[in-house]
């Protein structure tokens, strides 16, 4: 009899002595509040984005909006998601995020403005014990390694430069008739996306390594950043139009709405097309590539990023392991592969 009432006499104990723990937890985290401790079993997922007005973004936010609504069906849980537009402005950004944070999240996805000055988002992530996820604008390794709560989801972009120039190299080697004065050099034009973004350096930077490593000669007859906006492009191409003229062999692009932004010059002339290609795989860009204007694109995969992200999520908030719901490497990155997309494939990319 005694060693039963000791018994239940101590396990009250360690229940009160629980309860005070994790009240306790919940004061020193700020009051974010976690998955399991929220009885309405919501999972609250802030996100917040460099611009809602890029393509290539917007596409990541609907497959996150479908995919999470398909996940609540199939999981018997609800996903609020908080989307904030950073309007490219860093300070903006960080208003938003500390928002996110004080309003209580289980995760937050963070496509930064500024890649250089992700350590003040880790620290106040890290402060409030909320997980973080950058994705698509990669921080510096240093800002990545800050917090072991800290990971990034995107594609490596010097692979996306190098399948890129492979795509120009492979119609440069079958057609010769991309080569217009036949002079066996390939006169190129180069638009660039945002300056300083990786993604601009090293598919600029790979894409011509490609085609120059396979022995093939380049001249470079002009070169610069629009942005990643196809208005901007355009502007810049009837520029290199009107100087360059029928001298423009290939029209290199660091993403398809600035190659669609040079055809719709090239349109705008009345010039017959060069050898243009893009990356990312966007719809339009997929139908220029179906109807022959754009010769080809390479598949930044938004959709495995939101994927990945939701995937990270279920396991994050329910304690799972989370090298087996995703491939970790080095504790905190996902890759996500890129692909080639011609006119011969096309079929496989559109849904
Ligand atoms: C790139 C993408 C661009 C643009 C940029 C924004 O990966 O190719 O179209 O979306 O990210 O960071
Ligand atoms: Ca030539």
């Amino acid at each position: 009899m005694t060693r039963i009432i000791k018994s239940f006499f101590s396990r009250s104990h360690i229940k009160s002595f629980a309860v005070l723990l994790a009240a306790a937890s919940l004061l020193m985290s700020g009051g974010c509040k976690n998955a399991q401790s929220d009885e309405s079993g919501t999972l609250r997922v802030g996100v917040a984005l460099y611009s809602q007005d890029d393509t290539f973004i917007a596409t990541v936010v609907q497959n996150l909006e479908r995919m999470a609504q398909e996940r609540e069906g199939q999981e018997k849980i609800k996903i609020n998601l908080s989307i904030a537009d950073g309007h490219s402005n860093q300070t903006t950004q960080l208003e938003q995020v500390e928002r996110f944070l004080e309003r209580g999240c289980d995760l937050l996805c963070v496509n930064i403005v500024d890649r250089t000055v992700a350590a003040v988002i880790v620290d106040k992530a890290e402060e409030a014990e909320v997980p973080l996820i950058f994705f698509n604008r990669q921080p510096v390794a240093e800002d990545i390694q800050r917090w072991d709560k800290t990971y990034y989801v995107g594609a490596r972009a010097q692979e996306g430069g190098t399948l890129q120039g492979e795509l120009v190299l492979g119609a440069w080697q079958s057609d010769e008739s991309f080569d217009r004065n036949g002079d066996g050099v390939m006169q190129y034009l180069m638009l660039e996306g945002e300056q300083g973004h990786q993604d601009s350096l090293l598919r600029t930077e790979y894409s011509i390594k490609a085609i120059t490593d396979a022995g093939i000669e380049v001249e470079k007859l002009a070169s610069d950043t629009a942005n990643w906006n196809r208005g901007q492009a355009s502007a810049k191409m009837s520029q290199w139009i009107d100087r360059f003229g029928n001298d423009i062999e290939v029209v290199i692009a660091n993403n398809d709405d600035m190659a669609l932004g040079a055809i719709d010059a090239f349109k705008e002339a009345g010039l017959e097309l060069p050898l243009i290609v893009g990356v990312d795989a966007t719809a339009p860009a997929l139908e220029a590539v179906a109807s022959g204007r754009l010769y080809g694109t390479v598949l930044n995969d938004a959709a495995g990023i939101a994927d990945v992200m939701l995937d990270m999520l279920m396991a994050l908030t329910s304690g799972a392991d989370l090298s087996e719901a995703v491939k970790l490497e080095d504790g905190h990155y996902v890759w996500l592969p890129y692909r080639q997309v011609t006119r011969d494939n096309l079929d496989e990319f559109i849904s």
